[in-house]
């Protein structure tokens, strides 16, 4: 327990009046939210996990929405601590997808029923402005998927033609709130320019994700919290929580990871502080847990991305190691991805599953 919230604290807030403001008002303080990240007894974690749930299924509803990713280039040219598609790892070969291979990979997403296609890679400026929005104007109008991008750190300019030329939405994780904590992973990038690209992407008109590692070497329960606030305040639509897993070939191959249970609690608390927004069961959540997706759709979550890049690339995209489904195709994950849904009384969204604001509706 940190920062003075043990339950033996008279002073503390009880977890079931946390729960409860949180239910009635969607704001929390920093104080209380690292209260409910630092519950470690049995019916804390399920009167959290319970109040996320209900928040979820009456601010989102029951449908989980599935969004096709596609990881074309494992270029990156950034060098962040943590990540094992780090520049500076000279051990992993590097693919870029061609144009067309991209193209059939959003095809088999639509035909197989998913609205929404994530287009994911490392920060690889080989995709230029001009080639990216020749490719999102024919997903977009020729293919008719809604478009996010997952591409990193870009200049304004780019940001404004990739959304002129098609793409709805925008993921860029702001990875961690502290900006100390930020500073010593990212050699090469400055915490100011991440928050500063997701407010122009907001003022740009996507709908924008952001998210956090959990776990992370240093990362103290009161940064988890401000990660929280960082979202909320950013009035994010989309969020990616999921735990840092070390990568043997980076900087940090020896730090422990991020856990399960405090990864599942931020997403339980991100639910309860944000309420509408669409939250990701993470597939670095299901490499630590096979049970991690369900476990995660439990406590908040309501988005699936099932991966479509083709088999013989998927297992050179190693943020992190271990990752499932690297040899499953894209059918059977789907087929095992509503197993879960219907054991849990859950069923797949139709359409493309906006956040449900009614202004930001042409957003995508
Ligand atoms: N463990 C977990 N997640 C990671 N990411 C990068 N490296 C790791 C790791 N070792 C996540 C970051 C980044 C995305 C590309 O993957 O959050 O935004
Ligand atoms: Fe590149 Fe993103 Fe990995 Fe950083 S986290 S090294 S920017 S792929």
């Amino acid at each position: 327990m940190a920062n003075g919230t043990s339950t033996s604290d008279r002073q503390a807030p009880a977890t079931g009046q946390i729960l409860k403001k949180a239910g009635q008002t969607g704001t929390l303080s920093r104080r209380e939210i690292v209260h409910l990240l630092s519950l470690d007894d049995a019916n804390g974690l399920s009167a959290l996990s319970e109040a996320a749930d209900r928040i979820r299924r009456r601010w989102v509803g029951d449908e989980v929405y599935l969004r096709g990713i596609v990881e074309f280039s494992n270029v990156c040219e950034r060098n962040c601590l943590y990540c094992g598609l780090r520049k500076g790892n000279t051990g992993l070969p590097r693919y870029r997808m061609t144009i067309d291979e991209i193209l059939e990979a959003a095809s088999r997403i639509r035909k197989l029923g998913i609205g929404t296609l994530v287009l994911q890679s490392g920060e690889d400026s080989f995709f230029d402005r001009d080639t990216l929005c020749r490719l999102i104007g024919r997903i977009r109008y020729e293919m008719g998927l809604v478009i996010t991008l997952s591409i990193g750190e870009r200049t304004r300019e780019d940001y404004l033609a990739f959304r002129e030329a098609g793409a709805g939405r925008f993921l860029l994780k702001h990875e961690t709130a502290s900006a100390t904590l930020y500073r010593k992973l990212h050699p090469d990038s400055k915490h100011e320019n991440r928050v500063q690209c997701l407010r122009w992407l907001r003022e740009l008109g996507y709908e924008v994700g952001t998210g956090c590692m959990v776990g992370l070497p240093g990362q103290t329960p009161a940064d988890l919290a401000d990660d929280i606030l960082l979202m909320k305040e950013l009035d994010a639509d989309m969020l990616g929580i999921g735990p840092f897993i070390p990568h043997p070939q980076t900087p940090l191959a020896d730090s422990p990871g991020g856990g399960v249970q405090a990864t599942l609690k931020m997403i339980a608390v991100a639910r309860l502080v944000t309420r509408d927004t669409n939250i990701p069961a993470t597939t670095a959540l299901t490499t630590m847990d096979p049970e991690g997706s369900r476990k995660a759709l439990a406590c908040g979550a309501n988005i699936i991305m099932p991966d479509f890049t083709p088999l013989r690339y998927r297992a050179l995209y190693e943020i992190y190691p271990g990752r499932g489904g690297i040899g499953e195709t894209e059918e059977t994950a789907i087929a095992r991805m509503k197993e879960t849904l219907a054991s849990l009384g859950r069923s797949v969204g139709k359409g493309p599953g906006d956040r449900r604001k009614e202004e930001r509706k042409s957003g995508s």
